[in-house]
């Protein structure tokens, strides 16, 4: 793919900054063994990688023979690309031969290099052997030229971790079956931390213990047992060479295939990036594998559908440890509760809540948790652990984040890592090309979508218009596949990269809708506005609740604008803005499907409502947050999108009370149910005067509309009431009537007396104030909006933090342009903690609220307000 080559001028910089580091750095661990015997040949030699090698040809591990028959040889023809040492040369033999290492005690990796090719005296291919290491077997009936390393490669090396006792040696025996030989390239011993992967005493004080996944709590890997590696992966990011480890000679391998992975999901290495390593010690992994991750990418809805899952073929029969590296590196998340996820391993939930900030108390600390699973034979030589991290709903960010994963087949009880009932390689001529694909597959389910997705992003907006060219397209069957990708059809997911029009707005038929909907069944009806009704509705097989507008007949425009508008709407990708997640245009109908916010629109937590009042500094994030979604819209494209149509209708809440902001661009398309002339488009009550006047249309107009959100947050009262006298009608004009009588406190929310502080109240309201001036030139921008309540949130949150329980009478009067006191004795003290029922109904909003005190509150009917629900217009 194009992509690719892009990317490699990346990978070949990061890997030049490897070696720098490399080269200048003192390892964080030092191997007290560290032994690297090169088979079958003399003396000392170096590696590619500067590594010192010593050959076994008389050297003081060997090998021991039974019959003094092995044989050094050199590989007849090597490929250049095979690095020669230690596989140019290897020690073959038709009988046993032992290696014994005289090693200090403790754990051990030890690791066995294999190339399968000629050696003279030998018929290439006809090695079968077995591979013991004291009590263990590490390899049983194995042939290395059936077995090829995970790229196909004719060199591998298989590593294990074993354990020393103290007064014993480390003897390693090869043993041939009749009329077989055994060969080895080259053997290597390096000690490692008690406490790397097996559970040490400190293990256990700190609580680092493996889950026994689907079991027990806990499972204790004693040094009585020996570990295979499987995988090594650095996620994310690209391989590990040996050298390049923290000084445990482990070789990492890059996490993925690239192009999966050129994604929003990735989050590239940044090798200046400092880590903290202040939760586990830093020879556990290298700065690399943490300063590298995937995450699913910022699109909420398809991550809340999706998996972010590694599918890994394993052997079965054995118990195997996960280990999963963790770093939160995105440097917009810094507490906990941000990214939560659930962790299945093997399709068991291994980690009910998983949260990175929460477990290494900061970002950019490094953590890791360790999983045991037993896979079962079942009947099958091999199976696929699945690791699938899925986003937990309750998160402010739905999205899971994986740095590294390792992966260690454990012995079995008898010692063995072996596979069991392999035969010899004749035998197993037939079942040959099926055994041993250890090819690893890692696909997001969530991110191999959205790598389709960005790779096209740009394309599938041209072509978005062209729809109709895909007749048949049936957007439904190739969702499920990109969730449920089948790892080995490479070339489909290819194809259905460069052709599909759907990815950042999905294509609904009408029958889907229809499906969705109960056929528009009328109990499903969450809003109605002018422009039609909006359904609640259920996708992806039920799973998923999602918001249906239906436009009215006479609402209905040209196809050709709307899929205009559907192309604008769908790049608008914003935490503070409902997304449209597809649209359906079917038989004449235009339908606009839309993310389900849970607690529908601000409105209707504010007045003329069943639901508990809304506390001041909710209301002061929702505000934040509505602005955030304006302040985005008026800055996320070369010309400011102007929502004109800002109210607390349009402002909607999710089931964490995150405030969006919807229906921007419908205006525009005139698709509002706007009570306005076709000239001037907007609300009444929420008008901008100046726009009114001038009909000429700015962001500021967005600005008087979001002022009078702001009061009607505020004072909970409707910007437009026509039942009250003149001169309250419009709660803008009125609000600015009462700060300069300095009255304004008599009007506000009765439920937000005393509650306020007044630091707070004082830049709130002259922020409101600001918003609503008559002139757009002297209104604040959305930025400066943002940025002032974020302010007034701080002084509210700083003010309950530090003051005492029983407010007294606070009064304070602040002087406006004109000298005028314009506000005093916000703080009545005292006034609501024991108000009756009635002086509360006295309000204007003529209800009264539960949880304040005992006053009764009726219910009213279900249906109702369900119906105020989620009406997004
Ligand atoms: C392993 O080494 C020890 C010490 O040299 C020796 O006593 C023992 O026999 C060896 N075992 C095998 C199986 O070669
Ligand atoms: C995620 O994976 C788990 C375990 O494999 C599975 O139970 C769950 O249904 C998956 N969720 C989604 C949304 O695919
Ligand atoms: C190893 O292969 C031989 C020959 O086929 C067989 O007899 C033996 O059972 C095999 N061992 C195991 C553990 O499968």
């Amino acid at each position: 793919m194009k992509n690719h080559s892009m990317l490699t001028p990346f990978f070949f910089l990061f890997s030049i900054f490897h070696h720098i580091t490399v080269a200048t750095s003192t390892p964080p661990y030092i191997a007290v063994d560290n032994i690297t015997l090169d088979c079958g040949s003399f003396g000392n030699s170096k590696a590619a990688d500067e590594r010192d090698w010593i050959g076994d040809k008389g050297s003081k591990y060997g090998p021991m023979e039974q019959n003094n028959e092995s044989n050094p040889s050199e590989a007849q023809r090597q490929a250049s690309s095979v690095e020669s040492i230690p596989y140019r040369t290897a020690r073959l033999s038709y009988s046993q031969f032992t290696y014994v290492f005289p090693v200090t005690p403790g754990p051990k990796f030890v690791r066995l290099y294999f190339y399968s090719a000629a050696y003279s005296g030998f018929t290439m291919s006809k090695d079968f052997f077995t591979v013991k290491a004291g009590s263990f077997t590490l390899l049983r009936n194995f042939s290395a030229s059936i077995h090829t390393d995970s790229s196909g490669k004719k060199y591998f090396v298989k590593e294990f971790c074993i354990n020393v006792e103290k007064n014993t040696k480390l003897n390693l025996t090869f043993i041939p079956f009749i009329s077989y030989y055994a060969f080895i390239n080259g053997i290597e011993v390096v000690s490692m931390p008690m406490d790397l992967y097996y559970t040490s005493s400190s293990s256990i004080i700190e609580g680092k213990v493996p889950v026994y996944v689907g079991q027990a709590p806990r499972f204790y890997i004693n040094y009585s047992m020996a570990l295979e590696m499987v995988y090594r992966l650095n996620i994310g990011g690209s391989s590990i060479s040996p050298v390049q480890d923290t000084g445990l000679f482990r070789q990492w391998s890059e996490g993925g295939r690239t192009d999966y992975f050129l994604s929003k999901g990735v989050i590239p290495r940044d090798p200046s990036l400092n880590l903290k390593y202040s939760k586990i010690p830093k020879y556990i992994a290298p700065d690399a594998v943490y300063q590298s991750a995937v995450t699913m990418g910022p699109d909420r809805i398809r991550n809340s559908m999706s998996n972010l899952t590694w599918e890994l073929p394993v052997e079965t029969g054995f118990n195997y440890l996960v280990r999963l590296h963790f770093c939160e590196i995105d440097p917009g998340i810094h507490v906990s509760g941000s990214r939560v996820f659930t962790i299945y391993v093997d399709y068991q939930l291994a980690e009910e809540t998983a949260d990175v900030i929460s477990w290494a108390d900061n970002s950019d600390t490094p953590y890791y948790k360790d999983y045991v699973v037993m896979i079962q034979n079942k009947g099958e030589d091999s199976h696929t652990l699945a690791i699938d991290l899925h986003p937990r709903t309750d998160a402010t960010f739905r999205d899971a984040i994986l740095n590294g994963a390792e992966v260690f087949k454990l012995s079995d009880p008898s010692g063995n890592l072996a596979s069991v009932n392999m035969a010899p390689p004749s035998a197993r001529a037939a079942s040959k090309s099926k055994t041993k694909k250890t090819m690893f597959i890692a696909i997001g389910s969530g991110v191999g979508f959205l790598v389709v997705a960005s790779l096209v992003c740009f394309m599938v907006l041209c072509k978005l218009k062209k729809t109709e060219r895909y007749g048949s397209y049936h957007p439904l069957a190739k969702w499920w596949c990109w969730f449920r990708p089948d790892p080995y059809k490479r070339e489909f997911k290819r194809r259905t990269a460069s052709s599909l029009p759907g990815e950042l707005c999905r294509y609904f038929r009408l029958d889907e809708i229809k499906t969705a909907t109960n056929n528009f069944n009328e109990d499903l009806i969450v809003g109605v506005g002018g422009f039609g009704n909006v359904y609640k509705g259920l996708i992806e097989q039920g799973n998923i609740t999602v918001a249906i507008k239906r436009m009215k007949q006479e609402s209905r425009q040209g196809a050709h604008e709307f899929m205009t508008e559907i192309e604008m709407l769908s790049k608008l990708r914003h935490v503070h803005l409902v997304s449209l997640i597809g649209y359906c245009n079917d038989k004449g109908e235009m339908i606009l499907v839309y993310e389900y916010m849970a607690n529908g629109t601000l409105r209707h937590h504010l007045y003329d409502t069943p639901n508990d009042p809304l506390t001041w500094k909710q209301r002061l994030h929702i505000c934040i947050g509505a602005a955030r979604g304006l302040h985005y819209l008026h800055t996320c494209t070369k010309h400011p999108i102007i929502h004109r149509d800002v109210k607390t209708t349009n402002i909607l809440l999710d089931e964490k009370w995150v405030a969006k902001v919807s229906d921007f661009g419908l205006s525009k398309m005139g698709l509002d149910n706007t009570a306005v002339s076709t000239l001037v488009k907007g609300t009444w009550g929420y008008l901008d005067p100046d726009y009114a006047r001038r009909q000429q249309l700015t962001e500021k107009s967005d600005v008087y509309s979001f002022g009078v959100v702001m009061f009607e947050v505020l004072c909970a009262r409707k910007a437009l009431n026509q039942r009250l006298q003149e001169e309250e009608r419009n709660l803008a004009s009125w609000a600015r009537k009462c700060i300069e009588r300095g009255t304004i406190n008599e009007i506000i929310d009765p439920y937000l007396m005393n509650k306020i502080a007044p630091e707070c109240f004082k830049i709130y309201v002259e922020l409101a104030e600001s918003c609503v001036s008559d002139h757009g030139i002297e209104r604040p921008k959305m930025n400066d909006v943002m940025e002032k309540l974020e302010f007034a949130l701080k002084l509210q949150e700083y003010a309950e933090a530090t003051k005492d329980t029983n407010l007294e009478v606070v009064s304070f009067r602040v002087a406006t342009t004109n000298g005028a006191p314009w506000y005093n004795n916000v703080y009545h003290g005292q006034v609501l903690e024991s108000t009756s029922g009635t002086e509360l109904s006295t309000t204007s909003t003529g209800l009264s609220y539960p949880g304040l005190d005992s006053v009764p509150i009726s219910i009213t009917n279900q249906d109702d307000s369900s119906k105020n629900k989620n009406n997004s217009s």
